[in-house]
């Protein structure tokens, strides 16, 4: 952490909570800050450097500095794109004035922003499309940076072999890592878990998970735009940039299987998905609904669910059977019941917004050095969702332990604006969908 002692960068409460004007209330949270004991003591500044200054990353940047009683400046950004980090810049700049000190030349912009941004941060927030973040992960790490990275963590057996590494690597540093999977963050999913453990719907059967909704925005081609600028700038269409909507949105739901029952799958024995609405006007290479049937050891057998087709029935939920009742959650509820239909347990406490809280317990562990670090269970998560894509894209059954040693990487570790993408148009302008029956788990780079 840097000391920075520049007061001018202590704003007025952060000045009375230092020098213990502030009323206990103020204070209570789950910090311990350095210096406390100390009363003229400076306490240390948290840097932030965000790359991927999108949607979420300007989010995370907001949650980040709205941790409570903790001494953090925003102080590099770095995106791909300029217009996208000047936005975030105003943005985040209208919403915390004096946290946000990114002086021109810490704003870094192309392919290559992420490796400057570390130099002027003790943490980074992740939040590019997710086939950068195997890679981003480790150069984070080998420079010895604390990470929240957003979900999914990869797109493809190569990255999560690599994260799982990185993990490690992060631990033997002490380095504190976590996830954008925040369900593990609600109170709600944490108090039914518990409850789970305790026995409330027996054991375990079989679950149900849920992502079914609308279509996915689409960013039009630019005039000028090399056929890799346009990718990257419209990265949810393309599966070595996203992993599909199995992967980049289902995840959620996916690894509250996965968290709930303990394990992880051994096989994604059936999967049937395709494209059948997604404009043809508009070319993208992923399906628009995937549906997968899981099994977890014990014989506990999960099915999944996403879709992104206008019009259908929205759902984004999970739903657990055991051997005396049924658990169903979704954010904010989580209620069990018997087969009778009788209530077992409701939940009906304080909720709070999980996207902070994910913060607020990232700052507490670099502060107090307990150990975090959610990118194990971020790479397994993500693999099931990539387990899944290979049984729909094939139609075969996709078992966990050949798949996750496969040479299938989908994701280049380097990409420049000049270099060719993975896939490329065809003739019509469409890219070839992966077809069942002839799609081959490969390595494509
Ligand atoms: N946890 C959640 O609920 C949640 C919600 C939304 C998004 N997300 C995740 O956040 C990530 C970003 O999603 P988004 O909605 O913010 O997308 P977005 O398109 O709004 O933002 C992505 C940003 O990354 C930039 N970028 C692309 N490639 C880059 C690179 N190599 N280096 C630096 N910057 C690069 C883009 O220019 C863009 O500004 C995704 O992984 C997504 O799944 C999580």
């Amino acid at each position: 952490m840097n000391n920075e002692t520049n007061p001018s960068h202590i704003s007025r409460r952060e000045m009375l909570a230092r020098t213990g004007v502030v009323g206990a209330g103020l204070l209570a949270s789950n910090l311990v800050l350095p210096g406390r004991a100390k009363a003229a003591a400076a306490p240390d500044i948290l840097r932030v450097g965000l790359i991927g200054c999108g949607g979420r990353g300007t989010g995370a940047a907001n949650q980040t500095l709205s941790v409570p009683n903790s001494y953090v400046r925003l102080a590099a950004m770095g995106d791909a794109h300029e217009d996208r980090l000047n936005q975030s810049f105003a943005s985040l700049k209208k919403a915390h004035d004096d946290k946000v000190d990114v002086p021109d030349d810490r704003k870094f912009v192309g392919l290559d922003a992420y490796e400057k941004v570390f130099e002027h941060c003790d943490v980074v927030i992740l939040a590019t499309p997710p086939g950068f973040r195997p890679f981003h992960f480790e150069a984070a790490v080998k420079a010895g940076k604390h990470v929240f990275m957003e979900k999914p963590v990869c797109v493809d057996s190569y990255g999560a072999r690599l994260v799982t590494e990185v993990a490690k690597m992060a631990d033997e540093k002490k380095l504190k890592v976590v996830v954008g999977l925040q369900r593990r963050y609600q109170t709600s999913y944490r108090e039914a878990l518990k409850k789970v453990q305790e026995g409330v719907i027996g054991d375990i059967i079989s679950g149900h998970v849920y992502w079914n909704g609308g279509a996915i925005w689409y960013r039009d081609r630019k005039p000028g735009q090399n056929e890799m600028q346009f990718q990257v700038y419209n990265w949810y269409h393309f599966n070595w940039l996203c992993g599909d909507h199995i992967n980049e949105q289902h995840v959620h739901n996916i690894d509250v299987a996965n968290w709930f029952i303990g394990a992880n799958p051994t096989e994604a024995s059936s999967g049937l998905g395709g494209r059948q609405v997604r404009n043809p006007e508009k070319p993208s290479e992923i399906y628009d609904h995937h549906a997968i049937e899981y099994r977890y050891p014990g014989g506990i057998m999960v099915s999944s669910q996403c879709r992104q087709i206008n019009g259908s029935k929205g759902e984004v939920r999970e739903e657990f059977h055991g051997t005396k009742g049924v658990l169903n959650l979704h954010p904010g509820f989580a209620e069990a019941k018997d087969y009778k239909g009788n209530v077992l347990w409701k939940f009906t406490g304080e909720n709070p917004d999980p996207y902070q809280i994910e913060h607020n317990e990232l700052h507490a562990a670099i502060r107090e050095d307990k150990a975090v670090n959610n990118a194990y269970y971020g790479a397994t998560s993500t693999f099931t969702a990539v387990l899944g894509r290979c049984s729909d894209y094939t139609g075969q059954p996709a078992n966990w332990n050949e798949i996750w040693k496969l040479d299938y990487r989908t994701m280049p570790e380097k990409v420049t604006w000049d270099s060719k993408p993975p896939t490329m148009p065809g003739k019509d302008g469409q890219y070839l969908l992966p077809t069942p029956g002839q799609y081959k788990m490969k390595s494509t780079v």
